[in-house]
């Protein structure tokens, strides 16, 4: 991604991360701890600390057919190399400074062309009597993937429950912007305008793959995945799935993007995963599956072709991109 400053240490993610040494170096400290005997390690490890933080409960969910039947990227890689950059622009800083951030009670605000706007309580908002587990690819605009096993709910049937107006195009969402809970709003470098802020075409919403996710491999979501709740759209680009949401919006205005406002060369509104149209600044040609070695060819809408290439069928990917 791009640091709106662009200061001399600055380089994109994809070029300074090696993950598999990240993570590497993780497992690490993970595998020490366990062999020390944790408690002094755990206080030095945000990472760890973290997961000591909050008792993430267990869900109950119906498994699905979603399934790219594709190895699941490790849960230590899911909840550990991150981009949150409320709490901090390194991959690991989600994990070492989201326990600050508090998911129990949580509302949003629903406002704008709707019938029943207002605000709900996360439990009002997401059936969790109905939960599903869907597996996903993500695909960061960073170039590289994981494989995770989310648990939550189809964004349609959140939609519905509000009833949107005819006149409603567009849907925005907003994440939470506490200073106190987060420590990347107080930061001297102002790396994007807060809140966070993403939307999607009203049919791009209700399409049958968009999903709200409250949860990931069978347990409550940690914090720096986006607690609560957070937006999974597997065929976009992985910065369309917004975290820890406070706000939803219908609108018949195209809703601003925070990254693309603040690089509307390197960011669309669309995001759509191509892999014939460059980032300006590298190829979106292949991608590295964190966990893997070597590369892999990225698809076409991520390998979703099928699901939703109708929606754009008369668009110009390359200007919409
Ligand atoms: N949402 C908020 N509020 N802030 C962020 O910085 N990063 C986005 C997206 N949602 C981001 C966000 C990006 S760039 C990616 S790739 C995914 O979250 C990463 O999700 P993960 O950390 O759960 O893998």
């Amino acid at each position: 991604m791009l640091i709106k400053k662009r200061e001399s240490w600055h380089l994109s993610e994809n070029e300074v991360t090696d993950e598999a040494a990240y993570l590497s170096r993780r497992n690490f400290i993970r595998s020490a701890g366990a062999a020390i005997g944790a408690s002094s390690i755990v206080g030095a490890t945000g990472a760890l600390q973290a997961a000591s933080e909050r008792s993430l409960l267990p869900l109950q969910y119906a498994k699905t057919a979603f399934d790219p039947g594709e190895t699941l990227t490790p849960y230590e890689a899911v909840t550990q190399y991150n981009n949150y950059y409320e709490f901090g622009t390194g991959k690991g800083d989600p994990a070492e400074h989201a326990w600050r951030l508090e998911p129990k009670p949580w509302s949003v605000t629903v406002e704008g062309l709707v019938d029943k706007p207002g605000t709900y309580a996360f439990e009002d908002l997401v059936d969790m009597k109905n939960l599903e587990e869907r597996i996903y690819r993500l695909r960061c605009v960073e170039a590289w993937s994981m494989v995770i096993p989310w648990i939550g709910v189809p964004l349609s049937s959140i939609l519905r429950k509000l009833g949107p107006k005819p006149e409603a195009k567009y849907v925005a969402f907003e994440t939470l912007a506490d200073r106190n809970q987060m420590r990347g709003l107080r930061s001297f470098f102002k790396v994007l305008d807060w809140p966070y802020v993403e939307g999607l075409r009203m049919d791009e919403a209700m399409n049958d793959l968009t999903f709200m996710a409250v949860g990931l491999y069978g347990k409550e979501l940690p914090n720096q995945n986006g607690a609560p709740l957070r937006l999974v759209v597997p065929w976009k680009y992985g910065f369309k799935s917004i975290k820890s949401i406070v706000n939803i919006r219908f609108t018949d205005t195209m809703p601003k993007t925070s990254w693309g406002r603040s690089a509307p060369s390197e960011y669309g509104f669309y995001s759509n995963v191509n892999p014939n149209v460059d980032h300006p600044r590298w190829s979106q040609r292949s991608e590295r599956r964190i966990g893997e070695f070597g590369k892999r060819q990225t698809l076409m809408f991520n390998g979703y072709e099928e699901q939703v290439a109708h929606l754009y069928k008369d668009m110009d990917l390359k200007r919409n991109y």
